[in-house]
């Protein structure tokens, strides 16, 4: 495709409608989604916790894709926000809104200190971890290793609940090793159940904590969607979300019609965002679209970028996020290779931004 100069014509007059502006329906959303009710309607999909990818910046972009779901930090130990003074990875903008924030951790002591700091924070959920199996989490006891203990995760929960006012609610594998899916989930969901958590989201594998690395453990076990189902039916009173391995929004949908309550979307959302979240207002909330257009996303990405690097950040900090926006389009290619080679410079601005979309772009 032949590169034309880049023009800020067709940016400007999207971002007078994008969703992140302040008249958009993501501003709108952004003073009313921190209630309980709010959350779980936005629960029906959901973007998954991610380590090194949902962070802030990430969380913004995919806001401008869609209004309505639900965004997730990546973890945050308790010990980093309680005993390291690392409450600024708690920091977030409040147009990311609806977003919970994941916990890592073991001691209900701290788990609960760390829950109460993250809902002043303005987070309208807590999540806990208890399906993340790498090593660093295994030594400190927690993550998909807690699968072994129902009744430590159902004190961890109780005291979470006792001291903070959001939801709390549990991330969770169907088993780890050679634990038998069917025996222990269903004993894990009721005895957390009975410390008060009422909405889970069931990662349908189990994880293996020797021998497989992270990356491994999220695609070698075998997934198994009928007893996440299994599960609804034998806790109807329970909002259970199902994660692992979903492609598409029509996947997503099908799930839904299960009867589950919601979908959680982790890699397919991040490395395809606009397949995955562009139109997911209309498909799964039967609500208008956030932004019409991958184009007009990027618009309202420009004014949010202008602010971080007048604070200090650097493009690329954003901009790594957006890599796969026009995935299957015309011209991803260049949009990419313009973003990861100039957007990475010291100095770069906008204006590799704006020459990226001048790539992709129809003229
Ligand atoms: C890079 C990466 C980091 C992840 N970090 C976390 C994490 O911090 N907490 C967590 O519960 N799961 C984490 N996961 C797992 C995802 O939340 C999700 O459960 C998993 O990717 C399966 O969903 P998917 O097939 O839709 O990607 C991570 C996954 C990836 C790819």
């Amino acid at each position: 495709m032949t590169r034309r100069p880049a023009t800020k014509t067709a940016a400007k007059s999207a971002a007078r409608s994008a969703p992140g502006s302040a008249a958009g329906p993501a501003a709108a959303d952004a003073t009313t989604t921190t209630d309980a009710a709010a959350i779980r309607a936005a629960a029906r999909l959901s973007v998954a916790p991610m380590m090194d990818w949902t962070d802030r910046h990430c969380r913004f972009f995919h806001r401008q894709l869609t209004g309505r779901a639900l965004l997730y930090t990546e973890m945050v130990t308790a010990p980093a926000i309680v005993r390291g003074g690392a409450r600024h990875l708690l920091d977030f903008d409040p147009r990311e809104q609806p977003v919970a924030v994941q916990l890592g951790g073991s001691d209900p002591r701290e788990l609960a200190q760390a829950a109460r700091i993250a809902a002043q924070a303005g987070y309208g959920e807590v999540n806990l971890n208890v399906g993340c199996p790498s090593d660093r989490v295994q030594s400190g006891t927690f993550g998909a290793v807690l699968m072994k203990s129902p009744d430590r995760v159902a004190e961890i929960a109780a005291a979470m609940i006792a001291a903070c006012p959001v939801e709390v609610t549990v991330k969770c594998r169907i088993g780890v090793d050679d634990q038998d899916p069917r025996a222990v989930l269903p004993a894990f969901l009721e005895a957390v159940a009975a410390a008060g958590v009422r909405r889970f989201t069931i990662h349908a594998r189990k994880a293996w904590l020797q021998g497989l690395s992270p990356k491994q453990n999220r695609d070698v076990p075998p997934l198994d969607y009928r007893l996440v189902h299994e599960m609804k039916h034998a806790f109807p009173g329970l909002h259970i979300s199902i994660n692992g391995g979903i492609e598409t929004l029509a996947e997503a949908r099908a799930q839904l019609d299960t009867g589950l309550d919601g979908v959680m979307i982790g890699r397919a959302a991040y490395h395809r965002p606009a397949d995955l979240l562009l139109t997911a207002d209309a498909q799964v909330f039967g609500a208008p679209a956030s932004a019409a257009s991958r184009a007009q996303v990027v618009a309202a990405m420009l004014p949010y970028i202008e602010a971080q690097l007048a604070a200090g950040g650097r493009l690329h900090q954003v901009t790594r996020h957006m890599l796969g926006l026009f995935h299957g389009q015309p011209g991803a290619r260049q949009w990419r290779r313009i973003l990861s080679e100039q957007g990475v410079a010291p100095d770069a601005g906008p204006e590799v931004v704006e020459k990226a979309l001048a790539a992709v772009s129809p003229p």
